[in-house]
């Protein structure tokens, strides 16, 4: 089927289709935050509006009502990743959060001084600067897996780099800024023979790609909800279950707490352990129809309709002589990276904007990858599943029109 000509699912999606400025709307920042399905609205409208109580602590109605369906989303995403074990899925504010959770309460704990850390150039910041603030307290090294100028991962540099002194890995699945997607299982299979702990940076995969825990045998992994169709403010962790429960609390607070006296406090369970305070619960239970909503649909229709939507963008945007597309790895994903000769970035998306287009321009959060890629800053177009032809032809008819103002 032409997905592109005419997209079932766009109708879905509200905010798709609509005219601001008195111009349609393209959107294309997906890969920044995706737009929600009308699901997704209508749960976190009825939380908001009616149902809002605490979870795991009310014993009236509204309570045990949030309360389950807090714990039904748990469920819900454990399916969609494949955990084995619902207790470790925790959430958290999203992924940033959860790489923070990793480096203070595993990295702290279980790396010693000399011990080398491995992440790759194309890491966004949220995977380089938490890794960073723990090196520097604890003395541990971090070093840079190198990539090709597509975009991908070098295997062999990564197999050279990994000495007995690397003890753990982070790395992208997706790259926000390129679209890559990496060969986060082989890199995981090649970090454990050496023996060290992979945590999984899933925020752009999780709504590209296959993303199952165990197949991938990965020791963390993290997303966020609003990359997955579902709400700001909530994202996940998983863990293995045997380094969660070694782990101790990475903040403390309500619901973490087993029995709390003056002289000595045990812990709650997983996953609540990690879990202190009262939780984002409108976003949680947003979380839930946004699981099923990719789950319904499905990761071969996401790949098929995005893989529509980048064959044509891409070679829409080739033809523009002068636009030069960064990031060109073999498997990739629907995000196309791109500059214009003798126009900056900035200027090129406060133009487009004004054509109704909205792409994001910038490092992408990606300053280490923007400084081997030679250039202060990007535009990315990042496509999902509600995007048709007409987004994108709208995309090239502004560029070229931006191109005839600059001539
Ligand atoms: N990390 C998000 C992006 O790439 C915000 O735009």
């Amino acid at each position: 089927m032409n997905f592109i000509e005419t997209n079932p699912y766009r109708s879905d999606f509200p905010a798709a289709d609509q005219v601001i400025g008195g111009k349609r709307l393209a959107y294309l920042d997906s890969a920044a935050t995706n737009l929600k399905p009308r699901t997704v609205i209508d749960e976190l409208d009825r939380y908001n509006r009616l149902e809002t109580a605490n979870v795991h602590r009310g014993l009236y109605w509204l309570s045990e009502n949030a309360t389950t369906k807090f714990e039904a989303t748990r469920d819900k995403i454990q399916t969609l990743i494949n955990a084995p074990d619902r207790t470790q899925v925790i959430f958290t504010k999203g992924t940033t959060e959860s790489v923070n959770l990793v480096a203070q309460s595993y990295v702290r704990n279980f790396l010693q001084r000399g011990d080398t850390i491995l992440l790759s150039q194309m890491e966004h910041h949220s995977n380089i600067v938490p890794w960073q603030l723990i090196a520097e307290e604890k003395g541990l090294v971090i070093k840079v897996i190198p990539i090709n100028q597509r975009g991908e991962i070098l295997l062999d540099e990564y197999r050279k780099l990994l000495t007995p002194a690397v003890k753990f890995v982070s790395v992208v699945f997706v790259s926000n800024a390129l679209g890559t997607i990496n060969p986060v299982k082989e890199m995981i299979r090649m970090a454990h023979e050496n023996g060290a702990r992979v945590f999984v940076d899933a925020a752009q995969a999780i709504s590209h790609e296959k993303v199952d825990v165990q197949d991938l045998d990965v020791d963390f992994l993290a997303f966020s909800g609003h990359k997955m169709f579902g709400p700001t403010g909530v994202g996940v962790l998983y863990g293995k279950t045997d380094l969660l429960n070694q782990m101790p609390p990475y903040q403390g607070g309500g619901d973490m707490i087993d029995v709390v006296t003056f002289e000595k406090t045990t812990y709650n369970n997983l996953p609540h352990k990690f879990e202190a305070g009262t939780p984002s619960i409108s976003a949680v239970l947003g979380l839930g129809p946004a699981a099923d909503y990719l789950m319904n649909l499905g990761v071969a229709r996401i790949q098929e309709i995005e893989g529509q939507l980048l064959a044509y963008a891409t070679e829409k945007l080739k033809s523009i002589p002068g636009l030069k597309i960064y990031g060109e790895a073999a498997h990739k994903v629907a995000v196309i990276s791109f500059g214009l000769e003798g126009i900056h970035p900035h200027d090129i998306a406060a133009l487009i904007d004004k054509e109704g287009v909205a792409i994001r321009t910038g490092h992408h959060c990606t300053q280490p990858l923007m400084k081997f890629l030679d250039v202060p800053a990007t535009c990315r177009a990042s496509l999902s599943i509600y995007n048709n032809k007409e987004d994108i032809d709208q995309l090239y008819q502004a560029l070229v029109k931006l191109k005839k103002f600059f001539e």
